[in-house]
C-alpha cells in the first residue's frame, strides 16, 4: 500500500476533509518536522508527500531536497490561488502534482486518485524491468603456476556442473595467448575479448553479450581468448574489472580459466574473485610452485582464500598425499583422480566429461563441488542481507 505523508495546516476547511478521506481510504500520517520524515524513509518504497506551498523556509528547496534524499519521494505542492509561475517552479523542482484548494473537493479527490494511479503504473513498471539487472554474479578463477595441470578441464567441467544446478554461466578464457576454452566446448568464436576491448569497451551502452558464443547448452557461454597471441597485447587489467562488472549483470556464475605466469592480468583477476581454484598434480616441482604461490596470495590478502586441488592424482604417483599436505601445509579441497580415458575423450568430443560420463568418480566430484560453491553462495548472500537489514537499522 503507497504511504502518504503531509506538511500540511489540518485546520483549513479543505485539507481536513482531503485527510479525512485519505485516513479512511489510504495509509496517511501527519508530520510537523522533516526528522519525522527522515525517520520513515527506511524502506525502498515509493510515498507521495503533501507540501504546503506556504511552508518556511522554502517550498521549491524542500522538495528538490526530498527528491535528491531519495527518488521515491513524490511531492504534491498543496495551495491557494496557485499560479503558472509557482507551478512551472515547482515542476522544476520535481513535483509531481499540486492541488488547487479552491478547487471541488472531489476534484481534489479525483485527483488524489490520479496520483495515486500513476505511482502504482511506476511501480508495475519497475516490476517488469529485466531480471539481469537484479543479477549479481560471482566469480571463480582456475588458476595454477604450472601449465597442463588441469586447469581448462576443471573450468568447463565446473562451469557444466553449475549450469546442471540451474546457473546461468559465463566461462571467460583470460589465457589470452593461447586460450583453448573454445575448442574444449566444441565451438569457433567469431569474436573474442580481444573484439569486446577494441570495438565495445568506449561505447556508452556496452553490449558484451555481442561477443559471446554460445555451447550446446542454453545457460553456458563462452567469450573466447583472442584469435591470434599477439591481440592479447591491447587487453589491460581495466579492461577486466570493467569486463566482470557487466557480465555480474547477465550471468550467476563467471568461471575464468587463466594462464600459469604471474602478471598484472593475473593479480586483478585473483582480486576481484569470489572463489580461487588453485590447482596442481602430483609432481613434485608443481607443489612446490604451489606452495610458492600460496604463499605469495597470502601476501597480497585477496578477498577469496586459494582452495587447493589436487589433480590427475594416479595410484602409483611417487609422490604420496600425506607429504604432498606437508609440503602445501594448507588443507586440500579435493583430491580428482587421474581418468585418462574419459579426459582424452571430452577432450576429442567437446562434451564435458560431467556431461558425458556423470557416473565416474572424477565427475561426482565436480557435482559435489558445485553443491558445496552453490551453498557457499547462499550463505554468502543470507549474510549480506542480513548486514544490510542491520545497517539500516
Ligand atoms: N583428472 C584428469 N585425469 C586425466 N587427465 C587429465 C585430468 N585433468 C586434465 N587432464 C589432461 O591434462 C592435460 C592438461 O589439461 P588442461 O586442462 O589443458 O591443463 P591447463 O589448462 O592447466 O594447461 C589435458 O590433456 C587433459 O586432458
Ligand atoms: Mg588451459
Amino acid at each position: 500500500m503507497i504511504k502518504w505523508y503531509g506538511f500540511l495546516n489540518e485546520n483549513e476547511q479543505k485539507i481536513s476533509e482531503m485527510i479525512l478521506w485519505l485516513r479512511t481510504h489510504e495509509n496517511y500520517k501527519g508530520l510537523t518536522t522533516i526528522d519525522e520524515l527522515l525517520n520513515e524513509l527506511d524502506a525502498p518504497e515509493k510515498r507521495i508527500i503533501f507540501i504546503d506551498k506556504s511552508i518556511s523556509p522554502n517550498f521549491y528547496s524542500l522538495t528538490m531536497q526530498l527528491k535528491k534524499l531519495d527518488p521515491n519521494n513524490f511531492v504534491i505542492m498543496v495551495g491557494k490561488d496557485l499560479k503558472e509561475a509557482d507551478i512551472r517552479l515547482a515542476m522544476r523542482a520535481g513535483m509531481m502534482d499540486c492541488i488547487n484548494l479552491q478547487d471541488d473537493i472531489e476534484l481534489i479527490k479525483n485527483g488524489l486518485i490520479e496520483s495515486k494511479r500513476h505511482i502504482e503504473y511506476l511501480k508495475k513498471q519497475e516490476a517488469h524491468a529485466p531480471s539481469f539487472a537484479q543479477k549479481e554474479g560471482r566469480i571463480i578463477t582456475s588458476s595454477s603456476t604450472k601449465g597442463g595441470v588441469g586447469k581448462t578441464t576443471f573450468a568447463v567441467n565446473l562451469a557444466y556442473s553449475l549450469q546442471k544446478k540451474n546457473q546461468s554461466v559465463i566461462l571467460v578464457d583470460l589465457h589470452l595467448q593461447f586460450g583453448d576454452v573454445a575448442m574444449f566446448c566444441d565451438v569457433k568464436p567469431k569474436k573474442t575479448i580481444y573484439e569486446w576491448v577494441k570495438e565495445d569497451f568506449d561505447r556508452k551502452n556496452r553490449n558484451v553479450q555481442a561477443y559471446l558464443t554460445k555451447t550446446y547448452l542454453e545457460n553456458v557461454s563462452i567469450l573466447a581468448a583472442p584469435l591470434r597471441p599477439e591481440f592479447s597485447e591491447i587487453i589491460k587489467p581495466e579492461h577486466i574489472r570493467e569486463l566482470f562488472l557487466e557480465l555480474k549483470k547477465w550471468y550467476d556464475i563467471i568461471i575464468v580459466d587463466t594462464h600459469s605466469h604471474v602478471d598484472d592480468l593475473l593479480l586483478e583477476t585473483l582480486e576481484l574473485s569470489d572463489e580461487i581454484y588453485l590447482l596442481t598434480n602430483g609432481n613434485l616441482p608443481a607443489v612446490r610452485n604451489t606452495k610458492l604461490f600460496m604463499d605469495t596470495l597470502q601476501s597480497l590478502q585477496l578477498k577469496a582464500k586459494p582452495q587447493l586441488v589436487v589433480n590427475a592424482v594416479k595410484k602409483d604417483d611417487p609422490l604420496k598425499l600425506e607429504n604432498m599436505k606437508k609440503i602445501l601445509g594448507v588443507k586440500i579441497l579435493t583430491v580428482l583422480p587421474s581418468e585418462e580415458k574419459i579426459v582424452k575423450k571430452s577432450v576429442a568430443t567437446g562434451i564435458p566429461f560431467v556431461a558425458d560420463s556423470p557416473k565416474k568418480g572424477l565427475s561426482k566430484r565436480f557435482t559435489k563441488m558445485a553443491d558445496a560453491c552453490l551453498e557457499r553462495h547462499a550463505s554468502l548472500m543470507s549474510n549480506d542481507v542480513l548486514i544490510g537489514a542491520g545497517g539500516r537499522k
